[in-house]
């Protein structure tokens, strides 16, 4: 626990990698016990900021400090006091669910470890699966078995990167309530990063929106989305239509593209919805889609895009990868 309250504080948080800044003067304070969400999609630097608190990467311009101690001064100590569930597989699928605690424990130079990993098999309701290899697990059972080695070495803060990536929904939903648990249960502060809106609303205390390595919003998810005073309309339409007669009809207040879809800022969907069936004929109508406020309206305000949409170009190998490994099992 740090003296402040914070388990993670960072002022002017930075990092460039050549010209690219891939995290630009972030101010971060996480208070102790709580679960804080960055929010954002593919390359905004999310999984980099995790990198520069857990000491992994070289934080080239600002301060932060992590469970009481500064990352940049003291990053042996930052180390023994978090955890970290990467969003890649870290298990050893040829070990028992209990060899791999076991090595965690001789990777952190653990000695009083066995009861520790007892109260967390038991915890998991994995502890009559203890002796099995890790390879023969269902995906939620080996989520539970990597958030356990995380939390072996009793971490003060744990980072979650992506942790329900390519997850089908009801093991992401138990996932979810694990979390929940983990960090009332532990009393351990846990920093996630997603880019599934729902899971950031859900989960999360307070959520930091993330785009091109800069904070665009940070608050609670009601503050968050009561901060945006307007609907939006999602809509695909013939080529006919032009933005001039959009924006033409009452209640639309600005009117942006982004691929084949235009996106209308509205102040009230049910007022603008007839007034659009007036304007436009139902032929050139392709596909209609409305936003009502949520954190997925608050991101679309902010960048002009879905968060889902906009790392779109970047290839998501991870929930690739996850899949060619369920398929070969
Ligand atoms: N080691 C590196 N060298 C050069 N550029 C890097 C390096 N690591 C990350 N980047 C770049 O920094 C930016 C932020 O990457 P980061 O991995 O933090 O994004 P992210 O928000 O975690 O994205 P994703 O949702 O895809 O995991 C990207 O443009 C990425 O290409
Ligand atoms: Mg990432």
């Amino acid at each position: 626990m740090t003296g402040n309250g914070w388990a993670i504080s960072a002022h002017g948080l930075t990092k460039r990698y050549g010209s690219l800044l891939a995290v630009d003067h972030v101010d971060l304070e996480v208070p102790a016990g709580s679960i804080f969400g960055l929010l954002g999609p593919n390359g905004a630097g999310k999984t980099t900021i995790i990198k520069l608190l857990t000491g992994l990467s070289d934080i080239t311009e600002g301060t932060a400090s992590v469970a009481g101690h500064d990352v940049r001064r003291d990053p042996m100590h930052v180390k023994q006091r978090v955890g970290w569930v990467a969003a890649e597989v870290i298990l050893d699928d040829d070990l028992s669910g209990w060899e791999n605690l076991w090595l965690q424990a001789k990777l952190q130079r653990l000695t009083d470890w066995k009861g520790r990993a007892e109260k967390l098999l038991a915890y998991f309701e994995l502890t009559d699966r203890r002796k099995h290899k890790v390879g023969t697990y269902s995906t939620g059972m080996r989520k539970k078995m990597e958030i356990a080695l995380a939390l072996l070495h009793q971490p003060e803060v744990i980072f979650m990167d992506e942790p329900t990536i390519g997850l089908d929904a009801n093991v992401r939903r138990m996932l979810w309530e694990l979390i929940t648990g983990v960090n009332k249960e532990f009393g351990v502060t846990v920093l996630l990063t997603s880019h599934y809106i729902e899971e950031a609303d859900r989960l999360c205390q307070r959520v930091a929106i993330i785009d091109h390595g800069k904070f665009v919003a940070i608050g609670t998810p009601s503050e968050l989305k009561g901060r945006v005073q307007a609907d939006f309309v999602e809509l695909e339409t013939s080529e006919a239509v032009t933005a001039g007669r959009l924006a033409a009809i009452p209640g639309v207040s600005s009117v942006a593209q982004q691929g084949p879809a235009w996106v209308l800022r509205v102040s009230s969907a049910e007022e603008v919805l007839p007034r659009l069936f007036q304007a436009l004929r139902t032929d050139e109508i392709h596909r209609i889609n409305v936003e009502k406020p949520s954190l997925e309206s608050v991101f679309i305000d902010l960048t002009g895009k879905r968060i889902d949409q906009a790392g779109s170009d970047v290839q998501d190998y991870r929930k690739f990868y996850m899949n060619v490994r369920r398929a070969r099992q």
